[in-house]
């Protein structure tokens, strides 16, 4: 069945940034399906989180082929709802994915050769059923795979109309800078570039917020809410459902400490100052940045969405408030 979207669903322009030096804008905040989207979740509330995220004028979805579990099933649920709720709407939405991490077994399965890229990216756009997707990354750098091969991959990809842009993820400054220079040689420039930022982890502050700058790449955060760390989630421990409580995920019970937790709080204090919830002021703070096009953050149901796309009430911060989200994080 057809979705019929919201007609206000790009009442904001302030909504969408322009990534990198690129003719591609994207919105300021997009949505992963790593988790809460598998073939082990509620496929309802998946679907109801993707409308919610469309009807708000989230028009960037990031997957990965390794996504679920068990991995693919991510891709594979997102795909059922591009071509039954959201058919006719494929011209609004950019669709990324991604390759890097192990997908299947054997020597071609994994890492950043040309031979596994392409392979796999053949193999998402059959999960997703479309055509092509709009960006495709080196999921993670390669060290023992030539950068030239991995680029190489990435810039067919564009060529042969499977996908429209490339971008990387956890690459060093150096080795983004490298990249960078090959596909802009090969005459695909690199469109986007996906590290971890939040308020708890700022490594990329050590360089490569400038190589994105002087590059003209585009920065789209991930984990901004470092898992659900950054939000009131966890303020009464760990709760039923959460992404903590369940064996499957990635944000283990050990790491809910309760340093983590009392950090929480004295940001959640800093936030309501400014009148926002934690979440928010966690997002608008990754967004300070003019080389952050989005935040790309997960989600467990559409309440969620829509408290985080309600950051756009208050982006701005002063020096006093900077500081003290940084002694709140210092203790
Ligand atoms: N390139 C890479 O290597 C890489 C690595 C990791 C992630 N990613 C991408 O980045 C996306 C986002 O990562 P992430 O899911 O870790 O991001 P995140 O936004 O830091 O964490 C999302 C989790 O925070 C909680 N949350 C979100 N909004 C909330 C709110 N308003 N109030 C309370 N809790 C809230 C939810 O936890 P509950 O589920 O507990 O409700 C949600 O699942 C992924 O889906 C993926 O597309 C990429």
């Amino acid at each position: 069945m057809s979705h019929t979207p919201s007609p206000n669903r790009y009442s904001r322009p302030d909504f969408y940034r322009r990534c990198g030096r690129s003719g591609l804008m994207l919105p300021i905040v997009s949505l992963g399906i790593w988790h809460n989207f598998g073939e082990v979740d509620d496929f309802e509330n998946a679907r109801a989180m993707v409308l919610r995220a469309f009807d708000l004028g989230i028009t960037h979805l990031d997957a990965a082929n390794t996504y679920g579990p068990p991995p693919g099933s991510a891709e594979r649920n997102l795909g059922k709802i591009l071509r039954g709720d959201l058919a006719g709407h494929r011209d609004e939405l950019v669709i990324a994915t991604k390759a890097g991490w192990t997908m299947w077994p054997g020597p071609y399965g994994d890492w950043g050769s040309r031979k596994y890229l392409i392979a796999s990216l053949d193999q998402s756009l059959g999960r997703l059923g479309v055509d092509y997707v709009d960006i495709y990354y080196s999921h993670r750098r390669d060290p023992k795979t030539p950068l030239e091969e991995t680029m190489g991959a990435l810039s067919h990809a564009v060529r042969s109309g499977k996908a429209l842009y490339a971008g990387i993820s956890m690459y060093s400054p150096e080795d983004t800078l490298r990249a960078s220079k090959i596909l802009r040689d090969l005459g695909t420039p690199c469109l986007i570039h996906q590290p971890c930022y939040n308020i708890f982890d700022r490594s990329i502050e050590g360089g490569l917020l400038d190589v994105l700058g002087s590059e003209g790449i585009g920065g789209i955060a991930f984990c901004p809410l470092a898992q659900g760390l950054l939000t009131d989630r966890y303020f009464q421990g760990i709760p039923k459902g959460s992404r903590a409580s369940k064996s499957h995920s990635f944000l283990r019970p050990a790491q809910v400490t309760d340093q983590r937790i009392a950090q929480a709080r004295r940001l959640g204090e800093i936030a309501k100052a400014r009148g926002q919830t934690l979440a928010q002021m966690a997002l608008a703070w990754v967004m300070r940045q003019p080389q952050m096009t989005s935040v790309l953050i997960g989600a467990s149901s559409a309440a969620q969405i829509e408290e985080n796309v309600a950051v756009l009430k208050n982006m701005s911060f002063d020096d006093a408030e900077l500081g003290a989200i940084d002694a709140a994080v210092r203790g």
